[in-house]
């Protein structure tokens, strides 16, 4: 087939063919070169293909201790929401450890810890096995979640909820890009605040949700819900951390993300990253889904800042793709 010939002409070329494809093609009318013309075609298509689908980054090496991060999982009385999550993020590369944040009065179930524990060993990609562990607490406080943890093998935390899912491949995303910047918050789930207005002297902040976000396209905090920190700041959180504002968390059960952020912000004068990633919500209900979330957010922010004395959140507009996975520049 004179096409098949033409392949080989371009694949192949061994020198002694090409003169006589030359004479060939030289000689022949317009359809004869037709054939060369789709395959040229056909050619730069598959070269088109192969530039644009560049390979996948190879995941396959397990990291060994100190190199990946740890999963702190913060729980409710919610086993199998919990038990999805361990079954999914035990199964990301990178993951040393899978801490769970137990503030219920009853200690965990033997059959739920071997349950986790299994599905922990199931799923892992680490070098050997991932480590499962409670952190249990006496008091049920949403500052347990930010509790120091003495033997942290990694410098790495991943924050998570336990009705939220973020696909390995962002989640090793966010961890490669919080591992160029370790003193920041890196995360998936971004929030603003605003100079609302001045009452006398008062500066008045506003707290705006994902809308307001979407809308302006810059935010100031990520959500502890779903990000990355360094270990330190367990430490800064629980002992030098304003203590008013550590109570202000226990006693109205809400803000210790914003509480984190301040924290972070303050110690490093810098915006948070926020990076994409796809969420998938596996709770049905919240408590952002309740009434009156956003007038108490914001009565936190104007607190905490009064506080530390001044407004340290930084505001920024960036925001972190995988280049592989955006087709357009
Ligand atoms: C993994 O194995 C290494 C050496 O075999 C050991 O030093 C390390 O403590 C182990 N890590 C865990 C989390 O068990
Ligand atoms: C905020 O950071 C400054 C400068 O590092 C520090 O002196 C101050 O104590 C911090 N404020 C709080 C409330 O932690």
């Amino acid at each position: 087939m004179r096409g098949g010939g033409i392949s080989l002409f371009f694949f192949s070329g061994s020198n002694r063919r090409i003169p006589l494809r030359f004479r060939q093609l030289s000689s022949g009318s317009f359809a004869r070169i037709k054939p060369l013309v789709s395959w040229c075609l056909a050619f730069a298509l598959l070269l088109l293909l192969l530039l644009c689908r560049r390979p996948s980054h190879s995941s396959g090496t397990a990291p060994c201790p100190g190199k990946g991060y740890t999963i702190l999982i913060n729980t409710w009385k919610r086993n199998d929401l919990l038990k999805q999550s361990v079954v999914h993020y035990a199964s990301c590369v990178g993951v040393d450890s899978i801490h769970i944040v137990w503030s219920e009065p009853d200690q965990p179930s033997d059959s739920l810890c071997d349950a986790l524990w299994q599905a922990a060993q199931l799923n892992s990609k680490s070098c050997n096995g991932t480590e499962l562990r409670f952190n249990l607490n006496e008091e049920d406080s949403l500052n347990n979640r930010f509790k120091e943890i003495m033997d942290l093998e990694t410098d790495a935390i991943f924050s998570i909820d336990d009705d939220v899912l973020f696909p390995c491949a962002s989640v090793e995303l966010a961890f490669r890009v919080w591992q160029s910047a370790p003193t920041t918050m890196v995360g998936f789930v971004p929030r603003m605040h605003w100079l609302d207005s001045m009452k006398g002297n008062e500066e008045y902040y506003r707290y705006g949700g994902w809308w307001s976000v979407w809308w302006m396209g810059t935010y100031s905090m990520v959500l502890s819900k779903a990000a990355f920190f360094h270990k330190r700041y367990l430490n800064l959180y629980t002992n030098h951390m304003p203590a008013s504002i550590r109570h202000y968390v226990t006693k109205y059960r809400n803000c210790e993300d914003i509480a984190m952020s301040f924290l972070v912000a303050n110690t490093t004068g810098a915006p948070p990253i926020w990076v994409k990633g796809r969420m998938f919500e596996i709770g049905s209900t919240g408590i952002s889904s309740l009434g009156g979330h956003s007038e108490r957010r914001t009565q936190c922010l104007n607190l905490f800042a009064e506080v530390y004395g001044h407004m340290p959140l930084v505001a920024t507009s960036m925001k972190v793709i995988d280049s592989r996975h955006s087709w357009l520049w």
